[in-house]
């Protein structure tokens, strides 16, 4: 018997439905805290548009915003339409946003505001009664995570946190989870204890991207690539997110937290997981959840810490023909700060298949160009029946899961220069997105706001690999606090010197993307 059969989630032995077919939500709201805020005008106001225009929500649909403005229901909507025109993925259409549009409203107060979220209860069952929402609700609390215990007591102390009958409430909660193992432990306490683990949805937005979940498919939809993915062949792995914007605006968020919580605890180690996992025995989500846990449970830090992790913090430098300043010049950041903005770590996974084979994870503001890529790098041909000179310029064969920008997968290989004599030198095999499908990517975003809302958690990781992700980093993140002050690289470059070195004294090198 599967995990699945028990859970309530749909048996797919049973589910005969075309999995082709998208799938549309049925009646509910969407009630988002934190509204005011940069994530919800940049990408869940839009992405909620753009899952209307597709044709995904419900006529039966609400979307309410819940903040301390003093907004009514038509400057709310002005907002959304705003972040509409200038964020949505698909062009606007008028009858679409009329329907749409009908379905909004705003609750006006504080987190810890009882009356605010009484009037939330009557807005909510006012929708249920107007435009038949069925008091099936979501909570997307996107607001800093010291505000979730009081959002969460007073959803439950207002009742909205109980479904009736049928019916069903969700919350969703955004990253960070957590400032370490034992935060993350109190958060999930306070979370749990009004939501059941069923209905906590955790958005870590990179398992949303088409790309990430493309891992699934080139891994266990093809034979070809399954005899390679091993510590037979594979040399290294490694995992990259490297982005060129700096931190200025951020530091309410980014200072005292820094790269590793920001971007390795969640994007980079799910990323190992999915590179790493077994083939599941289904996409059920408990199957796919179980797979993915027994890679974090497996995954170790190599040691020791000094010489096997590397952190920065990026000075001023050139960000193409620009000049920026350092962390420390940013609005808002202390000239002391000791906040990382470049994180490298190298992990082993203990596992039959990936026994002795490092996985190095980086990511850093402020780099040479934003990228994000999975490269499995592979090992030498044990011989070369060639004259030393012939392949002088051969590298090491690799695959390249390109997450963006320009999505796709590449393969790194030697190949014979056209010419009289033999010489081998390294070539590039490329699959693209742009050119073999003609629709555009939905953000991941919308993918997983409508997960949210058909009850379809797959894509949302589930508590325990939230702590067995705080489990790899917790030693790392003490061993940088002990040393103080990390080093400083350029802006512009590729990271700080340590970072180079901790790759050359095993005799490798990152990859320049
Ligand atoms: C977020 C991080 O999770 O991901 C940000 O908090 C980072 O610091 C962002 O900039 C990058 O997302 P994307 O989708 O642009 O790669």
């Amino acid at each position: 018997m599967t995990a699945a059969t028990d859970t309530g989630w749909a048996n797919p032995l049973r589910d005969s439905r075309d999995k082709r077919l998208p799938r549309i939500a049925g009646p509910c709201s969407l009630v988002i805290f934190g509204v005011t805020g940069d994530l919800a005008k940049r990408k869940l106001m839009p992405a909620v548009y753009d899952l209307a225009n597709r044709g995904l929500l419900p006529p039966s649909f609400a979307l309410v915003g819940f903040a301390r403005r003093d907004w009514d229901n038509q400057d709310f909507g002005q907002v959304v339409h705003d972040a509409v025109r200038d964020h949505s993925r698909t062009p606007f259409r008028e009858d679409v946003w009329e329907r749409l549009s009908e379905g909004f409203r705003f609750v006006q107060g504080a987190f810890d505001d009882d009356a605010a979220f009484d009037q939330l209860a009557t807005t909510l069952a006012d929708l249920d009664e107007q435009r038949g929402t069925d008091g099936n609700h979501a909570f997307y609390l996107s607001v800093p995570p010291k505000a979730f215990p009081t959002v969460c007591e007073q959803l439950q102390r207002s009742g909205l946190a109980q479904h009736t009958g049928d019916n069903w409430r969700r919350v969703v909660i955004e990253k960070p989870f957590g400032h370490d193992l034992a935060s993350a432990k109190e958060l999930n306490a306070v979370v749990n204890g009004v939501f059941p683990e069923d209905s906590v949805f955790r958005i870590d937005h990179y398992l949303g991207k088409e790309t990430v979940q493309n891992i699934l498919a080139l891994r266990f939809a093809n034979q070809l690539f399954d005899p390679l993915w091993s510590s037979h062949y594979v040399d290294h792995v490694q995992i990259t997110m490297a982005e060129d914007i700096g931190l200025g605006g951020r530091a309410g968020y980014y200072d005292g937290i820094g790269a590793a919580r920001d971007v390795i605890q969640n994007h980079l180690l799910q990323l190992l997981a999915l590179v790493a996992m077994e083939e599941p025995v289904s996409f059920e989500p408990r199957e796919l959840q179980a797979e993915k846990i027994k890679v974090l449970s497996a995954t170790r830090n190599i040691l020791p810490l000094e010489l096997n992790t590397a952190r920065g913090q990026y000075g001023p430098g050139w960000q193409g023909s620009q000049s920026v300043p350092g962390l420390v010049d940013e609005e808002g950041f202390a000239a002391d700060s000791i906040t990382e903005t470049f994180a490298a770590i190298a992990v082993e996974v203990d596992s039959r298949r990936w026994a002795g084979v490092p996985f190095y994870l980086r990511t850093g503001k402020r780099l040479g160009r934003r990228v994000t890529e999975i490269a499995l790098v592979f090992k030498k041909a044990p011989h070369l029946p060639f004259d030393k000179t012939m392949t002088e310029e051969l590298g090491e064969n690799a695959l390249v899961i390109r997450v963006q920008p320009d999505e796709g997968i590449t393969l790194r290989f030697g190949s014979k220069v056209p010419g009289s004599s033999m010489q081998v030198r390294d070539v590039n095999m490329d699959f693209s997105y742009g050119q073999a499908f003609t629709e555009s990517s939905p953000e991941a975003y919308e993918r997983l706001i409508l997960d949210v809302l058909l009850g379809e958690p797959s894509l949302f990781p589930v508590n325990a690999e939230v702590e067995l992700s705080w489990k790899i980093l917790d030693p790392v993140l003490q061993a940088w606090a002990e040393q103080g002050t990390p080093d400083t690289y350029e802006s512009g470059m590729w990271g700080p010197r340590s970072a180079e070195d901790m790759m050359t004294r095993v005799g490798r090198v990152w990859r320049r993307p």
